[in-house]
């Protein structure tokens, strides 16, 4: 019987490759393509894909790995504002319900950030909306978390990382590495951050212009708070009053990480939250 071009479908072309695999030494890599091929197969049939689509496809791939260099990394942020990232964090981290959720690191923390006391300031440059941010640290079973390292960095009133510029801005500025009190408590002096858009000057900031999805995330501090006995906590902390709370380009936000920045007679702001630690024992019971 001939075969006519229309009755080739990608589908038999990727189970073709499946075929292929039987032999393969890296199984779970052969399991990984062949089922990637097959669903893409799927979809190229479904929507009838065309050639200019595939190459447009592959040209955007391409793009996406040119755009990479030692300061930028597009595949890492291709990850990012589809959700990827995210909902691996989530997916992987097995804190128990109560606990705060992990997020994203995101490319600007920094480790080594200077040490401060309680109440001392980590604006170095004296410019913006003072902050005054009061972080309480509990267990999830319980109880204050003393002792504990908590490194704070955010962006400035403008929106900007310390090490996005750094001639514009004191090196270390907004970044602090604290230890919470016998209470549990630390009250890190700062001042107001503001939401600013993820780099898109790229691939994949044309991709999201393309989709008609949003570039700017809401104005947070995020937090990197380890202590003895308990799980490392990387995440966020998000000004629920940010009109961009709803549709975070990075899917960081999560209901447990919104908190009300309230403001102080003296013309500032004041933002308390609760982190609630998982114990240690509990990742290993489940890992
Ligand atoms: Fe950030």
């Amino acid at each position: 019987m001939d075969v006519r071009a229309t009755d080739i479908t990608m589908k038999s072309a990727a189970l073709a490759f499946a075929e292929r695999l039987h032999a393969a030494p890296d199984k779970r890599l052969a399991r990984f393509m062949g089922e990637l091929l097959t669903d893409f197969a799927d979809l190229a049939d479904r929507m009838d894909m065309s050639r200019d689509e595939l190459q447009a496809a592959i040209g955007f791939l391409t793009e996406v790995g040119e755009a990479c260099s030692e300061r930028r990394q597009e595949w890492v942020l291709l990850a990012d504002v589809l959700g990827l990232t995210s909902a691996f964090e989530r997916r992987h981290a097995r804190l128990p319900d109560e606990a705060t959720p992990n997020t994203l690191a995101g490319p600007f923390y920094r480790p080594g950030a200077p040490r401060r006391a309680d109440k001392e300031s980590i604006c170095l440059d004296g410019k913006g909306t003072p902050l005054v941010f009061t972080a309480r640290l509990r267990s999830s079973d319980g109880g204050p978390v003393s002792a504990a390292r908590i490194e704070v960095w955010h962006a400035n009133g403008d929106g900007v990382y310390e090490n996005q510029a750094p001639d514009m801005q004191p090196e270390f500025n907004l970044r602090g590495t604290y230890t919470s009190g016998p209470d549990g408590t630390v009250r890190i002096f700062t001042i107001r951050p503001r939401g600013y858009r993820i780099p898109d000057d790229g691939p994949v900031g044309r991709l999201l212009r393309q989709l008609g999805l949003p570039a700017t995330r809401p104005a947070h501090l995020q937090f990197r708070i380890s202590a003895s006995g308990y799980r490392t906590l990387i995440t966020h902390v998000f000004d629920r009053s940010d009109p961009a709370i709803a549709a975070d380009p990075l899917f960081a936000v999560d209901p447990a990480l919104l908190a009300d920045f309230t403001a102080t007679p003296d013309g500032g702001v004041a933002c308390s939250f609760t982190f609630i630690l998982a114990r240690d024992e509990h990742h290993r019971k489940q890992t």
